[in-house]
């Protein structure tokens, strides 16, 4: 049906009030908006046409780049085939698939995949199946989950009681019961300017013994990290930490949970950093780069031991009482399944790899500018942290985010006081220069 010109979308909205923009400063965005209206390959345009170079691969997601036409054609063929079929009781052929090909690139015996539609979803869920899985084995006394300081999992209740970062737990009452945490593994002191994984920390992964001891291992259920810590500014695990942690799980039964939200399909050169690092978790939880952003979409990929130990009772009852009407919606999985198409005719987890050291090299040339504290990389990801001006801690990032996309056409991300570079893995080495060249002017900027 044809739209009545008076009520089509304008591509310039003329009021912002009404939408809540989620993790924004709404009164400062909505005073001068950073409005993308349009997207293709490395570039967003903004309602008026500007081309602006995309730092930050959208949100860690778009990592094929925006609007690639074999994405796009998928969504819009399964659009006009099926829009939805129910989640459960019923499936369709492309859920199938697309589990089997996801199974296909994860590690070791992880080869069966749960849907869902966000990475807050995902942990939920992975946190869900570990207490399931203990209680089905008859170790229901293993209740207890253990995060980390600075970790990101999510907003769900479970994401946020296993997650670290202050500013999204404190005003959200008492959340989970029995949650505990690692340390950080973070130490400037002991780690500025290290290229990828830095050489200390790895004994950091032993305080896992100290709250095992603390809390016996018969109550502990499973312990979450991301294996690059993402959203809390680029923290590359210190060498040895996560097969040390890998030990400490297996020796107390304890389930091990990889959140890769951020860090699968090709952001650290791999198609998951488990293969980097050469450790198998239990679980691996993912969202974000499956459809390359196009499509929400999240899921987790679980050991088969796991999947096993539900596959008991009696036939026509369901073995896992959970799950989302839109888990394994037929877009996200016709989006999906073209994704990794793409990822593999382009070897783009490859082209990830081997840009590292140029990436490296670019990132740590800003050393010496300006306020700048440390900087961190690893994959295709860079942090810089930039020193606070006194009593506004996270404004001189602010800063710099809103001049590089209003005065320099450049998207790059600011978490607290860290600038985060994370661009789609099509980027090529010209365009790492402009990045880089356009984030040390907008560094002296603000300075
Ligand atoms: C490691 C990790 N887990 C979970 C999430 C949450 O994902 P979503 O925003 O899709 O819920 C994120 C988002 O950045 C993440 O980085």
């Amino acid at each position: 049906m044809a739209t009545a010109p008076a009520q089509r979308a304008s591509a310039v909205p003329n009021d912002l009030e009404a939408f809540w923009i989620p993790f924004t400063p709404n009164r400062a965005f909505k005073a001068a908006p950073r409005l993308i209206a349009r997207a293709k390959d490395m570039h967003y345009y903004t309602p008026e046409g500007r081309a602006v170079l995309d730092g930050t691969a959208g949100m860690w997601c778009t990592n094929a780049g925006h609007n690639r036409d074999p994405i796009m054609a998928a969504i819009r063929a399964e659009a006009a085939a099926l829009d939805y079929a129910p989640a459960f009781q019923f499936a369709h052929p492309k859920a199938f698939e697309l589990a089997s090909r996801v199974a296909a690139l994860a590690p070791g015996e992880l080869d069966h995949v749960f849907f869902c539609n966000s990475g807050s979803e995902a942990v939920d869920t992975a946190l869900k199946i570990a207490l399931a899985y203990h209680h089905v084995r008859g170790e229901a006394a293993r209740t207890r989950l253990i995060g980390r300081e600075r970790g990101y999992h999510g907003v769900g209740f479970g994401g946020i009681s296993v997650g670290g970062m202050v500013n999204n737990r404190k005003l959200f009452g008492t959340m989970l019961a029995g949650v505990d945490h690692l340390p950080a593994t973070y130490s400037r002191e002991h780690q500025a300017f290290s290229k990828g994984e830095p050489d200390w920390g790895a004994h950091l992964a032993d305080e896992l013994e100290r709250i095992v001891t603390l809390h016996d291992a018969s109550t502990i259920a499973a312990v979450i990290v991301e294996p690059m810590s993402g959203s809390t500014g680029v923290l590359p695990p210190p060498k040895g930490y996560l097969s040390r942690l890998r030990a400490i799980c297996d020796k107390h039964g304890i389930l091990l949970i990889f959140d890769e939200v951020i860090t699968g399909f090709g952001r650290l050169g791999h198609a998951f950093a488990a293969e980097r690092y050469g450790v198998n978790p239990d679980m691996i939880t993912f969202a974000k780069g499956i459809t390359s952003g196009s499509v929400p979409m999240g899921g987790v990929i679980v050991r088969k031991g796991i999947y096993d130990a539900f596959m008991r009772g009696p036939m026509h009852v369901a073995e896992l009482f959970h799950g989302y009407t839109y888990s394994a919606h037929p877009l996200a999985c016709a989006a999906g399944l073209a994704t990794l198409d793409l990822y593999r005719e382009e070897n783009l987890f490859e082209r990830a790899h081997k840009l590292e050291p140029v990436w490296a090299e670019a990132a740590m040339s800003l050393k010496g500018l300006p306020n700048v504290l440390d900087i961190r990389c690893v994959g295709l990801t860079a942090g810089i942290d930039l020193a606070s001006r006194p009593g506004e801690v996270g404004k001189r990032a602010y800063e710099a985010m809103d001049k590089a996309f209003h005065e320099l056409d450049l998207v790059v991300r600011a978490a607290g006081e860290t600038l985060v570079l994370t661009p789609p893995l099509i980027v090529s080495e010209r365009e790492i220069e402009e990045m880089f060249a356009k984030v040390a002017r907008v560094i002296k900027a603000v300075a």
